[in-house]
């Protein structure tokens, strides 16, 4: 079964092709560059760059491959959540293609296609699991019972992880995107140093609140007279207090609904201390921690080739009424998707 996938949901267009759930190519074609210079991605920006990148993305992608585009079985398409003009560019090359070769099309949700990085990289994972997705704009605590499953226990009430690290990077001088910034800089600090809140907001709920610290790095910086050692510092002392509240929910989660292991996704995923202090705290409760290797945890189209597979597998498809939806939950049904074959 080889699988085309496509992903435009941000800023990052994106072609891959996947042979029966192996990983052939994987095209990314960042507009980092489009956007560094306004902090954030610029919306109408970013759709306009998908046009004119995604038909030479695409081909990569299939070159990379060894594949034509007639020998493609499945067109596999990010259709939410995210930019609606982002996703629009995606959804209609996808339609286009499934519609003029006669071959199924299938929806992804961009969040699952985050929790199917994982099955690039390691096959089977043992249900039930607790996914942490961490990305520019979600902080998700899931509960997935087995393939295709979401319960969603926890969400960001305001910034998400990503989102906080971005601000907190601009806040700090160091551009866009935050993420990889920030965690370059807090190597060199200590986190104790600079005192900040630990957001836990209500113990018992799942849910993460980051705007309070990332105000209150701000506002430290501010106060500041800074300088490389405050910055180093600041960052360490944000990046550990983020961490710790993440890891504490998902473990919490996991232990509380007993699963059997932990799924790390998303963009923050790439983030070297979340990743060592959640795999030791999976360690401690005795159940493997997963995440995907660093190139798989922000965006790419490997990951919704490979949602799309499992999709597949399971007898779905979408119909060519498929839509770009910027608000989409990771466990409603996806919109024009069922098990009958139909156009
Ligand atoms: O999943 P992703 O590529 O795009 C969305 O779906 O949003 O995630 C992007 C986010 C950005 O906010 C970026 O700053 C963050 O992931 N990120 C990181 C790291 N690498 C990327 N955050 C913390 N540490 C990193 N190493
Ligand atoms: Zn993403």
């Amino acid at each position: 079964m080889r699988v085309l996938g496509i992903e435009t949901s941000c800023d990052e267009t994106a072609a891959a092709v996947l042979v029966d759930g192996r990983l052939r190519a994987n095209v990314v074609a960042s507009q980092i560059d489009l956007h560094a210079r306004f902090g954030g991605v610029v919306p109408e920006l970013a759709s306009r760059r998908h046009l004119e990148r995604l038909p030479f993305v695409i081909d990569d992608a299939l070159a990379g491959a060894g594949l034509a585009l007639r020998e493609v079985d499945a067109v596999a398409v990010t259709c939410g959540p995210g930019l609606v003009g982002a996703l629009t560019v995606g959804v209609a090359a996808a339609k286009a293609i499934a519609f003029a070769s006669g071959r199924p099309l299938i929806g992804v949700n961009h969040l699952e296609g985050h929790v199917y990085a994982n099955m690039l990289e390691h096959g089977e994972i043992p249900f039930p699991t607790v996914a942490l997705i961490v990305s520019g704009a979600h902080s998700d605590v899931v509960f997935m019972a087995e393939h295709g499953s979401y319960e969603v226990l926890g969400r960001a009430r305001d910034d998400a992880a990503g989102e906080a690290f971005d601000k907190v990077a601009r806040a700090l001088g160091l551009g866009y995107p935050g993420g990889p910034a920030v965690e370059r800089v807090a190597r060199d600090g200590r986190p104790d140093v600079v005192s900040l809140p630990l957001p836990f907001p209500a113990e018992t709920s799942y849910d993460f609140s980051f705007s309070g610290l990332k105000t209150a790095v701000v506002r430290a910086i501010a106060a500041a007279s800074d300088g490389p050692e405050f910055s180093a510092n600041v960052a360490a002392a944000f990046q550990e207090n983020l961490v710790r509240v993440l890891v504490a929910k998902a473990v919490r989660a996991a232990e509380e609904r007993g699963a059997r292991a932990i799924l790390l996704g998303g963009g923050v995923a790439a983030n070297s201390l979340l990743r060592t202090r959640i795999e030791a705290e999976a360690a401690r409760l005795g159940i493997p921690c997963f995440a995907p290797p660093i190139s798989l945890c922000t965006d790419n189209a490997g990951m919704i080739a490979a949602a799309g597979w499992f999709r597949l597998r399971r007898g779905l498809r979408s119909s060519l009424r498929l839509g770009a939806y910027a608000d989409l939950d990771l466990g409603a049904e996806l919109p024009e998707t069922g098990r009958t074959e139909q156009t």
